[in-house]
């Protein structure tokens, strides 16, 4: 099938306006967006990744008291003399690993009146010819990289929105957006969606198959969020959007994640994500397997 769809990724829009509160004290200060994965913040990570999807622009959605998120992204001349003045190459392509990446531009969210709210911020910042855009949400961290190349790819075969779905134990559904499967969907990996429901007590949850946070959608959310009355904790939920387009004959597919997951927004799932990265990581990996496995044995 051939569809006129254009298909090119040129903004994502990361909303990081949240008050961090699973994550205090530290976030009383400290934007959780700018809390390391061994030494990266996890906004650099969500940068590289949409650099590495071929976007050229970020919309960091923020709220008022986060300004240091788009620090993070700007030339400190000074600290670069000073590790230059001391031969300290490596320190320096860390602090330059974020020039000419990707655009970085920064959106306001005066109140925080939910992620759909968010979302719906960002349409005067893209092109009229922009006919998607991606969201990933910087509390998730999707590994391995590439699964936003995918779902590219799903939607210039059957058009629409598309999403990224993890299956999870029936006990976490109702901390997620879970998804109505079509029945027919039998692609384990590629699945058409008849619906999607914010939250839902395990009872009423239509299946395990959650959103985690990457989303490709068609620019056709934007009037559908004006449409959205608040749902889920008195928020405007992207949940809800996606629901109400999905209702008009909107197609959305999902496509199942298979790799690693972690969430960042909890000390719990952090510490995961560091553990696994660091374990990875070729200064730190080896003394830290070698310290957890006399550490677990004692
Ligand atoms: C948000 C979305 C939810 C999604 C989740 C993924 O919830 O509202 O649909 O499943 O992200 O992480 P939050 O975790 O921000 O409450």
């Amino acid at each position: 099938m051939h569809l006129m769809t254009s298909n090119e990724l040129r903004t994502v829009v990361v909303p990081a306006a949240g008050l961090g509160t699973r994550f205090l004290p530290a976030t009383k200060t400290v934007p959780k967006e700018l809390l390391p994965v061994v030494d990266t913040p996890g906004i650099e990570l969500i940068a590289k990744e949409a650099a590495q999807a071929g976007a050229e622009r970020l919309a960091i959605i923020t709220a008022p008291k986060k300004q240091g998120i788009m620090a993070h992204f700007r030339t400190d001349a000074e600290l670069e003399a000073t590790l230059e003045a001391r031969g300290k190459e490596d320190q320096l392509a860390k602090v330059r690993a974020t020039d000419g990446l990707i655009d970085v531009a920064a959106i306001e969210q005066p109140e925080p009146l939910g992620l759909g709210h968010a979302i719906g911020l960002a349409e005067s910042h893209l092109a009229e010819d922009e006919e998607c855009f991606a969201v990933m949400l910087p509390d998730d961290l999707v590994l391995p990289y590439g699964i936003m190349e995918t779902m590219l790819e799903v939607r210039q075969r059957y058009g629409g929105s598309v999403l990224c779905a993890v299956e999870v134990p029936e006990e976490d559904v109702s901390k997620y957006g879970v998804f109505d499967i079509a029945a027919d969907s039998d692609d384990p990996q590629v699945k058409k969606v008849n619906g999607m429901v914010e939250k839902p007590d395990l009872e009423d949850a239509p299946s395990n198959f959650a959103a985690t946070g990457r989303y490709l959608l068609d620019r056709q959310v934007f009037e559908a969020l004006t449409r959205t009355k608040p749902g889920k904790g008195g928020e405007i939920q992207i949940t809800d959007a996606i629901e109400l387009m999905i209702s008009e004959g909107h197609p959305v597919h999902i496509v199942v994640h298979q790799g690693k997951r972690h969430d960042l927004g909890n000390p719990g799932g952090y510490i995961r994500a560091c553990v696994d990265m660091a374990l990875e990581d070729e200064t730190y990996g080896e003394s830290l397997k070698q310290w957890l496995e006399q550490r677990l044995g004692e």
